[in-house]
């Protein structure tokens, strides 16, 4: 009996004295798979539909900025974890406290910095020129308000899960969109993912411990893709219906980048830098759709202005001649380019219940899925 009661002490005594089990935190930059908002508040010069609904109509039953009709991957995350959703950088009020998490992400960011594309004559099609390198600026710029000086500062990014991506999908968008080829853009992947490992180096010596990665979604079953390289060659197709060369794309920047970071892993030891497989996550409802309540199937979208797959360049969801489906939860895609909150949602299952974190996280959801 003493001996129960004792060890029952010991316990408790090492559970009350270890640090805390779970994340204070979450910091995320990325595009328009994590922007809760930024692109939004910029002005979306590029995209006003953003600003109005059916952007948003499903869980904040209001526009919000996000390029979905609810929840993002990043707000699954962060219900996961006990923590509020993530307010957008630019919705903080200069000097404004925000302990519990920022988010750096802006919808049409690039890995590479917007110069780049200017300089190769494409700069034009940008969304925003808000690249990787200018939300690691405002990531410095904010810093001094979560915390004061190195020792308090590695405290405080030690307890916070970084989610750094999706990012560089639409490094390679923006050319496939005016007519870049495969073989093109493969020569830009090792730019676009020393980059990425540029920026992540960049926060672990800012005191990040723990890192999400995420890699690209299998861009071959994107709508957009389907509409615009969709060709009568049927064995340009899987059997799942999704462009086999373009998601052979996918794979090849998310295999590069998985090489990256086993590079990072050996440089910095003390830290913890997860590959996070949406590729993988996703590529289970588009190949079972059915199987995850997405009864019309996983390529056509919600919302969107008509054709194959329902996406119109000429009439994208939220333009005028679009309209949203009745039941978004039946769809995989929501406006062509981006996923419906269910889809969002069983992506965030399959990373934090599932196989697609490697290695998985530290911390165990408080909320289980
Ligand atoms: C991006 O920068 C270029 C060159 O400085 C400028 O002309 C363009 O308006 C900017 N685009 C956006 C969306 O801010
Ligand atoms: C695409 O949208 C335009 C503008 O609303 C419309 O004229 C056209 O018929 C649509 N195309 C398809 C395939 O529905």
């Amino acid at each position: 009996m003493n001996i129960i009661v004792f060890i029952v002490l010991t316990f408790l005594g090492a559970v009350s004295s270890s640090p805390p089990l779970k994340y204070d935190s979450i910091i995320s930059f990325g595009d328009s798979l994590a922007d809760t908002g930024n692109f939004y508040l910029s002005g979306a010069l590029a995209f006003p539909a953003i600003g109005k609904l059916p952007y948003g109509e499903t869980f904040f039953h209001r526009p919000t900025g996000r390029c979905s009709n609810g929840r993002l991957i990043v707000d699954f995350i962060a219900e996961a974890y006990g923590l509020p959703y993530l307010p957008p950088y630019l919705a903080l009020a200069k000097g404004k406290k925000s302990e519990r998490g920022v988010n750096f992400a802006v919808a049409g960011a690039t890995a590479l910095d917007a110069n780049l594309f200017y300089d190769r004559g494409i700069g034009q099609i940008l969304w925003t020129n808000d690249s990787l390198s200018i939300q690691l600026g405002w990531f410095n710029k904010i810093k001094s308000t979560l915390c004061s000086n190195k020792e308090d500062c590695a405290e405080y990014f030690e307890r916070c899960l970084f989610l750094v991506g999706e990012i560089g999908g639409n490094d390679y968008n923006y050319p496939f969109f005016v007519g870049g080829t495969i073989k093109q853009l493969k020569t830009l992947v090792p730019l676009v993912v020393q980059t990425i490992a540029a920026a992540i180096s960049m926060l672990i010596e800012e005191g990040a411990v723990e890192l999400l990665v995420p890699g690209n979604l299998p861009i071959g079953c994107n709508a957009v893709y389907l509409t615009l390289f969709g060709t009568t060659n049927k064995a340009a197709y899987d059997q799942n219906g999704c462009l086999k060369e373009y998601n052979a794309f996918s794979e090849y920047h998310n295999s590069q980048l998985k090489l990256a970071l086993e590079i990072l892993r050996h440089k910095y030891p003390h830290a913890k830098i997860s590959y996070a497989d949406y590729y993988g996550a996703a590529k289970k409802f588009f190949h079972a759709p059915h199987h995850y309540g997405f009864f019309e199937g996983a390529l056509v979208t919600c919302c969107g202005g008509g054709g194959p797959y329902n996406f119109n360049n000429s009439a994208r969801c939220g333009e005028s001649g679009s309209k949203a489906c009745l039941d978004p939860t039946s769809f995989a895609n929501w406006d062509g380019i981006h996923l419906t909150e269910s889809a969002y949602r069983h992506i965030v299952m399959g990373l934090l219940n599932g196989p697609f974190t490697s290695p998985p996280l530290t911390f165990s959801p408080i909320k289980p899925f």
